[in-house]
């Protein structure tokens, strides 16, 4: 193909997206008009509260402050589940098998509580560690510490990424010379807990250093930063922590020993040793974030991979997305279905073929597999709940050429034929489609109860 055949063939491709969109049957539709036939299936209806459940808000709270996230949801609303349920329960143990950066682990702990975490990115599972394993440094010997960095020495930046594109050359000597400090201290003073929170608060800064944007997926964005950026933030992102830690040690006495783990594990196979009372979780969604894609420059920096290949092997392993590779959903075999999983999927390959193209034709299979990754993980966590506990799950829908998935609907049908109650559905949050910006989608607290 010549270069003119090419270039009009992708102009073609681009304005038949786009006429696709604006004669969507689904512009100007809603969540709430298509889910009336698996409510009726159902015989439940959705409750309205709105209310902020996005993670945001999490980066001005106390330890949760300490490493940014975008896709987890807010301390306010894990503690309106832990006010809500601590009377219902008389030991609460608390488990999150999609721990993210820890949100619900945190809570648990700066409320008394024990809890449990699963987390299959070792990134994420490093930050949760450090957040819940910290609260007895002394704060003043940290600032020590910090105060003691020699930044003479230059360390390594990750060079199967496009680093040096992804920051400029006078901030990546910055980074460089912080990265370099963290190691040099570490190779004389040997203490793993300062170490850990040192590369907790470097790890935080990169982004924000970087010509990078999370918003929420990672993207190039220009900003005004100089060589004193990281060293900046890397100071600001310090003095927070030690002010946490004066905090925790003052306020939170108590709590400092409780009971928290988090493991780095897959939540589809993992044997849970526990029994809960409460499992607070928010999943990937359906066709949503490629987490990997999302925090491998802070997963590269601190040594989380080493390559493109160990980044790709964790997104399978991981509750599918609609970045992962071919082969992976060509050699899937399913193992959970029902009607409506069937209908949507016929569904998809129908608008699909009517549209003449997509991005993945293999969209009824990625659909698909994710039920299945989730029914996996759902078998792992119901028999973990001890009677009369509760599984809440904080999940979005989707709209996936023209066809609208029920995710949470789809999810409370799981947990119902694995023997759970629905108990409530309420709607949190409006959004919006990705692809149809005019259709509302929703984001959903399911709760289901083991009666
Ligand atoms: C929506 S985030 C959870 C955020 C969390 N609620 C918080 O506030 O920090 C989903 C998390 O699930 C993790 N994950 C995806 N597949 C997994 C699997 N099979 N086992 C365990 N964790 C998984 C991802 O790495 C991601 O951190």
């Amino acid at each position: 193909m010549s270069y003119e055949q090419i270039e009009i063939s992708l102009i073609e491709e681009v304005s038949r997206r786009k006429h696709n969109i604006i004669r969507s049957p689904k512009q100007g539709g809603s969540a709430c008009r298509d889910s009336y036939r698996y409510l009726a299936e159902l015989g439940i209806s959705i409750i309205d509260d709105m209310q902020p459940i996005q993670y945001t808000g999490n980066m001005k709270q106390l330890v949760h402050r300490w490493a940014p996230y975008v896709q987890g949801f807010s301390s306010e609303f894990v503690q309106s589940m832990i006010e809500k349920y601590r009377k219902h329960y008389k030991n609460l143990v608390i488990l999150d098998p999609f721990s993210g950066c820890g949100t619900v682990p945190v809570q648990a702990k700066l409320n008394g509580f024990e809890s449990y975490g699963v987390e299959i990115n070792p990134l994420m599972h490093f930050i949760n560690q450090v957040k819940l394993n910290s609260w007895s440094i002394d704060p003043n010997r940290f600032l020590q510490e910090y105060q003691r960095l020699n930044y003479s020495i230059l360390a390594d930046y990750p060079t199967f990424l496009k680093t040096e594109k992804q920051f400029d050359s006078d901030v990546l000597d910055s980074l460089c010379r912080i990265k370099g400090a963290i190691e040099s201290h570490y190779a004389c003073c040997e203490d793993k807990k300062i170490y850990d929170l040192l590369r907790v608060a470097f790890c935080s800064i990169l982004i924000d250093s970087s010509n990078l944007k999370r918003s929420p997926c990672l993207g190039y964005s220009k900003k005004n930063i100089s060589a004193l950026t990281p060293y900046k933030l890397f100071d600001v992102k310090i003095k927070e922590i030690i002010e946490d830690l004066r905090i925790l040690q003052s306020e939170y006495p108590a709590q400092i020993n409780t009971r928290s783990q988090v493991v780095q594990a897959n939540s589809m196979h993992h044997d849970y040793p526990l029994q809960f009372n409460l499992a607070i979780t928010s999943p990937p969604y359906m066709n949503g974030m490629d987490y990997i894609m999302n925090y491998k420059i802070e997963m590269a920096w601190l040594g989380f991979a080493e390559n493109q290949k160990t980044l790709s092997k964790l997104k399978n392993d991981m509750v599918v997305c609609d970045n992962v590779s071919k082969q992976l959903i060509a050699e899937h075999k399913n193992l959970y279905s029902n009607k409506w999983i069937e209908d949507i999927k016929e569904s998809i390959a129908r608008r699909i073929k009517e549209r003449g193209s997509y991005r993945r034709p293999d969209m009824p299979d990625i659909v698909h597999k994710y039920f299945d990754d989730m029914y996996q993980v759902f078998t792992k966590v119901v028999p973990a709940l001890k009677q009369n506990g509760r599984f809440i799950l904080v999940i979005g829908d989707s709209l996936i050429a023209d066809t609208y998935i029920p995710t949470d609907l789809i999810l409370a049908k799981i947990g119902q034929d694995l023997g759970m109650s629905i108990e409530s559905v309420v709607k949190a949050r409006n959004r919006r489609s990705g692809q149809i910006r005019s259709y509302k989608l929703r984001e959903t607290i399911i709760t289901l109860i083991k009666e």
